[in-house]
């Protein structure tokens, strides 16, 4: 079929094109007729541009104007004015373009939801048609975002002499950490490939190889619980570099990190970052990704509580335990049904209960008032600095736990007060770093690598290997944004025998790690490089920079929180032939 192709696009005209005659191609975002006169807009994804079809110049093509449908594909052909109206909201607004003549490039049912910004419609109706949200000028701005983002990316690592290396898809599977996507092989029948979930071991073997700075741009895959924060396959931006200290891995991304954010979001990072440890963080955030665009910090009141005749605290206290507090300030009138409500989420992080204290016209009432002796109550809330009007929410027990629940009460009582609002930056960053290099899997009786087992111990706890791993830190470094982890990495273990001592930890014996990362374990013995590295979370830098909480709003085609492309339908059956060339059968019959 033929059609005018355009002269401009529905985002370029301006004032200075008055006069001119163009052609313009694009989609039929609205159209209203004014006792005759026909104003339509027509959209691409440069803009929007108002066309205008007078029916007593051209009555024809006003009588075919009136047959266009939203979402109709036109050319329009026609001259430049000023408009009598003009439309400051947008940046052709001030200009209109007097139609001579129109076609229809194609027709279009009828959408199932409006192609609008601040569409009210359910996800699963997007998703399914998801060719026609990312039609909605909000979602593109998104995508032209995540493009500005890969060309700074690949601009910045280019500029400090990175070399891009792309590392293989198809991998060997080496489970730690969270599950393997696996994909048969035809001609090794009974063996897997796994999909990367991250390419670590590949960007270790580069700094082997001498390539000395890498970067990727890489697709990652896991098979882990969905969140809003994470997808099943989502992109790193992966870093790794020789011969350097954690010092200078953190300095070089705090350069990129003000780089995207000043070109992207003209905000001005201050450097350097703050740096926190761990401990600290659970200790005064109750997280290892605190949001810090709000202070509401945690208290400790073990010692007081510990004396009170509340036996919850007492008792959690001599069994090495801890109590822990959270003055909101102003909620002491939250209501039955709302203190349920936290009551419920505290339950979520591991909580028994939530014990809570507040005070009211000068009296100290709450959840366990009639359980503390005279004066007691009054000591605590003075011990905590509550006052008049404040809620004071209470975790005992051991310290991880109680950390992470008020850590949990802490994000969702600043989301109630909307404290993210009042801050006085739209961006909080912080290092978090020395986490513990492992942590104890109950259910597996072995301890597991917190991040990965090719992480560095700090150099002051080597020792603790071998008498008491659990307190041994890791030589590790997480980037947090307003309460996301946005990217995380460590120096790693460059000797081969630290290595084999790590893998004998993590209950490896040797035939095993031999097996398993035996490749790894060669290419060390032949002269590795000291070495580290970060990867960031591609979608999750774009998800803060476009100020969305859901990580769909930046990946083009995403899975749903159960793992389903509602688009086209995956994961879907297969033939029973592709099955039987693979040697696969499916035990106990597929799920419906
Ligand atoms: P890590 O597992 O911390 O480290 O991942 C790095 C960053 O990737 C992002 N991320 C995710 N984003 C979306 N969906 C997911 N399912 C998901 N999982 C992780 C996070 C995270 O900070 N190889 C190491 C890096 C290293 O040590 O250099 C690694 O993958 O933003």
């Amino acid at each position: 079929m033929s059609f005018l192709q355009r002269t401009a696009t529905c985002g370029a005209l301006r004032p200075h094109n008055a006069g001119q005659s163009v052609v313009l191609n694009g989609w039929v975002h609205a159209r209203r007729d004014y006792g005759g006169i026909n104003f339509i807009d027509i959209r691409d994804r440069y803009g929007i541009t108002q066309i205008v079809v007078h029916p007593d110049t051209h009555p024809q093509i006003a009588e075919r104007a009136k047959t266009l449908r939203s979402e109709w594909v036109v050319w329009v052909r026609g001259t430049v004015r000023m408009r009598e109206n003009p439309n400051p909201r947008i940046p052709t607004g001030l200009v209109e373009v007097v139609v001579d003549d129109i076609g229809v490039i194609n027709e279009a049912a009828l959408t199932p939801f409006e192609i609008v910004d601040d569409l009210q419609t359910n996800e699963e109706l997007r998703l399914t048609h998801r060719y026609l949200d990312l039609r909605r000028p909000d979602l593109q701005r998104n995508f032209l975002l995540r493009n500005k983002l890969y060309q700074s990316t690949h601009a910045f690592f280019a500029q400090h002499d990175f070399v891009e290396v792309e590392t293989p898809i198809l991998t060997k599977s080496t489970p730690e950490g969270a599950r393997d996507f696996l994909v048969p092989s035809r001609i090794n029948k009974g063996r897997f490939y796994a999909l990367p979930q991250s390419p670590q071991l590949f960007k270790q073997l580069l700094m082997v190889a001498g390539f000395d700075r890498y970067m990727q741009i890489v697709k990652c895959f896991r098979d882990e619980d969905l969140r809003a924060d994470r997808q099943p396959e989502f992109t790193q931006i992966d870093v790794e570099m020789s011969f350097v200290k954690q010092d200078d891995i953190i300095a070089l991304t705090e350069q990129f990190i003000s780089r995207v954010w000043k070109d992207l979001a003209n905000f001005d990072v201050p450097l350097p970052l703050p740096r926190i440890t761990y401990a600290d963080a659970l200790n005064t955030y109750g997280s290892d990704k605190p949001d810090l665009r709000y202070a509401l910090p945690l208290q400790d009141c073990t010692d007081v509580a510990a004396s009170t005749s509340f036996t919850v605290f007492s008792a959690a206290v001599a069994e090495g335990g801890v109590v822990k507090a959270l003055v909101a300030s102003g909620c002491a009138s939250y209501s039955r049904k709302q203190m349920d409500e936290l009551t419920e989420h505290a339950k979520k992080y591991g909580a028994g209960g939530l014990p809570w204290l507040r005070m009211v016209n000068g009296e100290v009432g709450g959840s366990f008032a009639k359980a503390l002796a005279e004066g007691e109550a009054q000591r605590l809330m003075q011990a905590l600095g509550a006052v008049e009007g404040d809620l004071v929410l209470f975790a005992a027990g051991e310290w991880e736990r109680s950390c992470t629940v008020l850590g949990a009460l802490r994000v969702e009582l600043a989301r109630r007060l909307d404290l993210t609002s009042a801050a006085s930056a739209p961006y909080a960053m912080l290092w978090v770093t020395e986490f513990p290099l492992l942590e104890y899997a109950a259910e597996e009786e072995r301890w597991v690598a917190r991040h990965h087992p090719f992480t560095s111990p700090m150099d002051e706890d080597v020792a603790l290997l071998s008498t008491d791993p659990s307190k041994a830190r890791a030589i590790a470094h997480d980037l947090v944004i307003n309460g996301y982890e946005a990217a995380g990495g460590s120096i790693r273990i460059h000797q081969n025998s630290v290595q084999q001592t790590m893998f004998g930890l993590l209950g490896f014996g040797a035939e095993e790690a031999q097996a398993r990362f035996g490749f790894l374990l060669d290419a060390l013995q032949y002269g590795a490089p000291p070495h580290g590295g970060i990867a960031f979370g591609f979608d999750r830098l774009v998800m803060l920079l476009c100020g969305s909480d859901n990580i769909r709003d930046v990946i083009a085609f995403p899975k749903t929180t159960s793992g389903l492309s509602l688009m086209d339908g995956c994961p879907s059956d297969v033939d029973a032939n592709q099955l039987r060339d693979l040697g696969i059968g499916i035990l106990g019959g597929k799920d419906e």
